[in-house]
């Protein structure tokens, strides 16, 4: 299916996910490429808009990253954004140098109102600027459309060849208005139409699915997670009886889990007539981790073990024709297949593929879908909003929530704990982005009645954070502490001790391992 589309050509940025997240939230279709390959190959795509991102270069240094500057007449409108903009003026003519003063940090910008890329903004308006080199002359035919008391030239465009470029980030929320300049520059500039929408997704992506995998089988291994539960449901619509998704309890899901996956999955419920297999594998983990209390450990032989199990329910099925998975864009972007951000983590859906199935072909329907999208198709799809909203949850599992040793009882005692934590999370109407409780390895003396107790601290987490890699602890109300403290010590059995975590990341992790 052929979409509107813009690129988004990265020159090293650190906000390139956030511009095409931000585009397609406009409902327009947004890729991110590199700027090194090049303009032809830009061009070949047929964009209906190209944004230039921001970088940690200086245009006017030799080797700095750039673009054959015909692009600026290939007539396709361009929008430059902080070193995008600064490129864009150095290559046509304008003059770039460092700045006397940094700006760095939310800043009043006045803007021309009048131009199309400031359509209903106000005049003042606050913008985010993170920049040490500055425009400090336009290049001949560009207009001066936004100032701050810095930075002589915070945007300019040339409305006759289609190019704009601001100074700050319009795609971070700190740009007030930045979402409007942005639908601006897609719809007033680009005259996209907005044809990117969720449902339309699934619809397209259904027929895709049907021409490809034709009477083919598919083998989709189903973690209970967004992406895999989003991908069954898919698959589901689009073949049926066709996929077999596997899904193992490794003893370590969160309380309620493997009912709740079975419940919409399994073979009772109906909304999916698939091959629905669940695999108790609860016993073989607890095996495997007895007396384990090393965390890299505990990964490493879940990770193995959880290749043994799927393999031997790959071998019971017999050859398949495809194997489905949950890759998502950011794991392309991540993996430096897409953009030019370094290679933050080799991500396992992306390089390695399994050698243990038999299978002819790779299925990836969501390889293009930020996580915002992979949500809403799965709403879309009708799946339920407690499988939709999910927060994100390591592959180990609990076992990475328990300090030294798993047994059967510490997983329990850490289930009861965190399901009575994201009730009354919940309860109170909070959001951290992700929360949950660890059992600490910490035994003490308590009192319980009369009677001395010596058990268990659980440690209550709950993190606020955009991008997971630093994170800070979220303020909870005491009382919402108070609260499930109070219920966690009289209702879990072996606890005496409840603890916040009131550290953030760095130089904790998110997790408590
Ligand atoms: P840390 O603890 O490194 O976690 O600050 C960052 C984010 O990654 C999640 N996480 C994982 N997700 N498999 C996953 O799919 C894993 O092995 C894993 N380990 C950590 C963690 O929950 C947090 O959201």
């Amino acid at each position: 299916m052929e979409h509107e589309l813009v690129i988004v050509l990265d020159f090293g940025g650190q906000y390139n996910q956030l511009i095409a997240r931000r585009v397609r939230e406009c409902n327009v279709y947004c890729e991110i490429m590199s700027y090194r390959v090049g303009m032809e190959a830009v061009l070949a795509k047929h964009p209906k808009g190209i944004i230039f991102t921001g970088g940690p270069n200086s245009a006017y240094v030799d080797g700095a990253p750039s673009i054959d500057p015909a692009i600026f007449s290939s007539g396709i409108p361009i929008l430059g954004i902080c070193y995008g903009s600064q490129l864009m003026m150095h290559l046509l003519g304008g003059k770039v140098c460092h700045a006397p003063e940094r700006e760095y940090g939310k800043t009043q910008v006045h803007v021309d109102t009048q131009t199309a890329m400031f359509r209903e903004v106000h005049p003042s308006t606050v913008c985010w600027m993170s920049h040490n080199d500055y425009i400090a002359q336009a290049a001949p035919g560009f207009t001066i459309t936004a100032h701050t008391d810095n930075c002589p030239v915070a945007a300019v465009e040339n409305v006759e060849k289609s190019l704009y470029a601001v100074q700050f980030h319009p795609e971070v929320l700190h740009t007030a208005e930045g979402t409007q300049m942005l639908h601006n520059f897609v719809y007033g500039v680009c005259r996209c139409a907005g044809d990117w929408k969720m449902d339309s997704f699934v619809d397209t992506t259904i027929a895709a699915l049907r021409t490809q995998i034709g009477d083919g089988k598919v083998l989709c291994a189903l973690s209970g997670g967004v992406d895999s539960s989003v991908l069954a449901a898919l698959l589901a619509k689009a073949v049926g009886k066709q996929l077999t998704c596997v899904f193992v309890d490794h003893g370590l899901l969160r309380k309620n889990e493997m009912e709740e996956v079975c419940g919409v999955f399994g073979p009772e419920n109906g909304s999916f007539d698939i091959n629905f297999i669940c695999v108790n594998a609860r016993q073989r983990y607890y095996d495997k981790l007895a007396g384990v209390s090393e965390p890299e450990r505990k990964r490493k032989i879940i990770g193995e073990e959880f290749i043994r199990v799927f393999e031997e329910e790959a071998k019971k099925i017999g050859k398949v024709d495809f194997l489905a998975q949950g890759t998502i864009y950011p794991d392309v972007v991540e993996s430096g297949l897409g953009g030019e951000s370094t290679v933050i983590k080799s991500h396992h859906n992306v390089g390695g593929l399994p050698d243990y199935v038999d299978f002819k072909e790779i299925v990836e329907p969501l390889r293009n879908l930020f996580k915002d999208e992979v949500r809403q198709v799965g709403r879309e799809l009708g799946l339920p909003e407690y499988i939709v909203s999910r927060q994100p949850f390591p592959g180990p599992g609990l076992a990475i929530r328990i300090i030294g040793d798993v047994t059967e009882e510490k997983v329990k005692i850490v289930q009861d704990a965190d399901a009575i934590w994201r009730e009354e999370i919940a309860r109170a109407g909070l959001a951290p982005s992700q929360y949950y409780a660890a059992l600490t390895n910490l035994r003490s003396v308590g009192v319980m009645g009369d009677e001395r107790t010596y058990d268990y601290a659980i440690a209550l987490r709950a993190v606020t954070t955009i991008d997971f890699m630093t994170a800070e602890a979220t303020q909870i109300p005491w009382e919402v502490l108070g609260n499930a403290t109070s219920r966690i010590v009289n209702e879990v059995k072996h606890v005496n001790r409840v603890l916040y975590d009131c550290t953030g990341k760095p130089p904790a992790t998110i997790e408590f391992e």
